[in-house]
Parts: structure tokens; sequence; C-alpha cells
């Protein structure tokens, strides 16, 4: 799988676009991806799957951004959505009805409503008083719901404790075991169609072993269901497959960076599971959202102060963690690394933005190339779980969006104006 980002004569290049140019033109903070490298890994995860029967949906939470989501969708994708206002964002993308499946653990009423006015493909139910509402929802509206109930094979995914989600302690699915018993029940409910059984263990994973032990649980699962007297068709393995944030990106004139693991790229993971998951007998589904976008989108900041402090270089930059906010949230690692190469020798900085709390930060005690006032800094790996999570707190603007091709760059989303802030 490629990395979209490139120097080309010391300049940091997207599609052989220059940022420092695309921050000129569209200003900063700034999110751009590249179309191409989201393309790429669609192909790569659908030829992973191969010849067995399946489906791939596209989680939706990753990144929302709608030209984004119709680039995917014209990969023959599925979306997988997490509620109304993505189940919208899906359709109006182009994704087709019968190609969304929709997760979470709270839908409400209305929600479940309009998926089945829209005619989607599934619910992944996490509980028997959610199939008891989607059942009734369904009869009221004289339609049939197809489920699949979301299994907690409690499994540590390791990683972030806020991003494992198959724990016991986790409120996530329900144990397996009591898969039989509840699938046996839902499918005399009168307007309940069971189509099989889901996991999610968790996200940023990159230990084939966490996986291969899932797939064979779930396998399990399935068997169990079936003996109990129910049909499985479709299995739904989630998402979850682990992007490079670490050493995303080598060249002479950065600090190395190591990985904690290595990381095994999307396809190999998929293909690694899905002999595992052949097992079942049944359609495989997959729901990847980070693996797609992540590494496909970068944040590019302006260095506006350097500061001196105590035993600490602070450089200031003009994004902050309303922009991006998974280093203050999970502590997570991104690349940060200079627009324009200058040969300039690293210095230990603390990478921060100008919101008013100390875990408003990028990067901490980290080597980067000298960078002063009016440099541009590229955030790397920030395609997935950036701007959807961008918010205006310190009544920041939220940022600007950027779709790069070669040939050329489109606004996808306009920077925020300060109008946007009034209720
Ligand atoms: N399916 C379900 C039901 C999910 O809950 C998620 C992510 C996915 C699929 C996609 O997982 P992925 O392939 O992207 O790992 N904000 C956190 C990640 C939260 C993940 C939530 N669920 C982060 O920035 O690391």
């Amino acid at each position: 799988m490629t990395q979209p980002f490139q120097y080309q004569n010391n300049t940091l290049t997207c599609e052989g676009l220059p940022l420092d140019r695309l921050a000129e033109r569209y200003g900063t903070p700034l999110y751009v991806y590249s179309r191409p490298a989201i393309v790429e890994r669609c192909r790569m995860i659908e030829a992973a799957l191969g010849d067995i029967p399946h489906i791939a949906y596209y989680a939706v939470k990753a990144n929302a951004n709608p030209a984004l989501m119709q680039a995917i969708a014209g990969e023959n994708f599925g979306a997988d959505v997490g509620s109304r206002g993505e189940l919208f964002l899906a359709l109006r993308a182009g994704f087709a009805p019968e190609k969304i499946s929709f997760s979470g653990v709270g839908k409400r009423d209305d929600e479940i409503e309009e998926a089945l006015h829209q005619g989607i493909h599934a619910f992944n139910v996490e509980s028997a008083e959610e199939i008891e509402v989607i059942s009734a929802v369904a009869s009221r509206l004289g339609k049939r719901a197809r489920i699949l109930l979301r299994v907690n094979l409690d499994i540590d995914a390791g990683g972030h404790a806020y991003i494992s989600t198959s724990m016991k302690q986790n409120k996530f699915g329900v144990p397996h075991a009591q898969a039989p018993a509840m699938l046996r029940w839902a499918s005399g409910l009168p307007s309940v169609e069971v189509q099989g059984v889901h996991s999610h263990i968790g996200s940023q994973i990159t230990d084939v072993g966490t996986f291969l032990a899932a797939a064979r649980a779930l396998v399990e699962t399935v068997r169990a269901v079936r003996d109990a007297g129910v049909p499985v068709r479709e299995l739904d393995f989630g998402g979850g497959y682990g992007v490079r944030y670490h050493g995303a990106l080598s060249h002479p004139g950065l600090p190395e960076e190591q990985p904690d693991h290595p990381v095994i790229p999307v396809p190999e993971m998929v293909k690694a599971i899905i002999p595992v998951l052949r097992q079942a007998g049944c359609t495989v589904a997959v729901q990847p959202g980070r693996s797609i976008v992540g590494e496909a989108g970068a944040l590019i900041v302006r260095v506006l102060y350097r500061k001196q402090g105590e035993g600490k270089t602070f450089i200031i930059v003009d994004g902050a963690m309303n922009d991006l906010i998974r280093p203050s949230l999970y502590g997570a690692h991104h690349q940060v690394v200079p627009v324009t190469l200058r040969g300039e020798a690293a210095e230990r900085v603390d990478v921060v933005g100008p919101v008013c709390e100390s875990g408003d930060f990028f990067a901490q005690d980290r080597p980067v190339p000298r960078s002063v006032r009016g440099d541009t800094l590229a955030i790397l790996s920030a395609g997935a779980y950036g701007y959807v999570i961008a918010s205006n707190y310190n009544a920041r603007l939220r940022a600007a969006e950027v779709l790069l091709e070669t040939g050329g760059a489109t606004l996808i989303r306009p920077r925020e104006a300060l109008e946007d802030l009034l209720p």
C-alpha cells in the first residue's frame, strides 16, 4: 500500500501537489486527503476478501465527509452507519440502502423507523430489549427487519481502553454464550428475521493473533447458534484493522520512528482471517474504517510561535485539540513532519495548539526538525477520527477539507466562518 505523502525536492507533496501551496491557498489548519490512496485501500480489501461471498462496509464514523464517502461508494462498498445522521450522509453519498448496516448500542426509535423506511440491509443489534423495539417498530410499519446479533467475545484487543470493545466489562454486544437462546427467541418474533452474528473487537489492532482468536470464537458462536436450530446466513467480523502512526513516513531528513508493534497492512490482515471465517459457511462482512482513510489524510498546521520554557521548547501551531483530539484523548501518536525540509537538525519539542488546556498537544518531547514562525507542519495519518471529532471548543472554527488527486485539489468542505458559531 502506498504512502500518499512524499517529499519531492524537500517539499512534502500529496498526489504531486506541494502542501505548502495548498496551505497558502486554503489556509490552515487544513485537512488534506488523497483520493487515490483511499481507492487503493478499498480495492486491496476487496481483493483480499477473494472468492468468499462477502460484503465490505465502510465504517462511516471514521470520516463522514460526503465527497470522500462518494469515492468509497464508487468502489462498490457498503456502509456501516451508527446514527441517523450517518445514514443520511451514506444515502446522500450514493451507498445503496441494501448495502447499509446499522450498528450501535443505543439506536433511537426514530432511527430504527427511518432505517426500515429506507430499506437498509440489517441492524447489528446489541440487546434483547433493542430486538423487541425493532420488532415492534417493524410490525407497526408492516416491514421485516433483518438483524445480526453483536456478541461480546471477551477478548482483550490491546491498545487504548477507550477503543477496546469486546471485553466483558464493555457495554458492547451480548455475552456470546447468550447468543443461541437469544437468537432462537428473536427468530420467533413476528417482524424480525435473524440474519447472523456480528462482532467488532476494537480499533487500531495490529496483532493478527488477536483477530484470529476472535474469528475462531465467532465461528464457534455461529455453530452454537445453528445447533440451537437458528439458520445463520451472515457473519460480520467488524473493523479494527490498524494503520501506521509511528514512522508512517521515512526520509533521511526526518528522525527515525519505530512502531511499538509491526503494523500488518489491512489486506494481509484480512487474508489471514478469511480462512477461519470461511469455516462458518456463510456470507462474510467486514467494517473497516480507519484502514481505508487513516493513512490517506494529514492535518496541515502553521507554526505561530516558538517558546523556550524551562528545559522545554514549545512549538505553538494554529491547529489544536479541537481539530484533532486523538493525542489529547488517547495519548495517540501522530508523526509530525515539516512540510519543507531545510536540512535543519531535529530538536526535542512539544508541538502544541492555542487551546486553553495543557492536554492540547500533538506531540510531546518529540524530535522534530527545527521549525520557525510561518513554517507549515504535517500531522500524518490523520484521515480517520480526525475531522469527525472536531469541535468548536474555544469558539475555534472547524478546519477546511481538501481532496487531492493527480492533477488537482477540490475543496470538499469550506472552513467555517464566524457566523457558523452563532446559534
Ligand atoms: N464497526 C463498528 C461497530 C465500530 O464501532 C467501529 C469503530 C468500526 C466498525 C470501525 O473500526 P476501525 O476499522 O475504524 O478501527 N476514535 C477512536 C476509534 C473509535 C472506533 C469506534 N468504532 C480513535 O480515534 O482511535
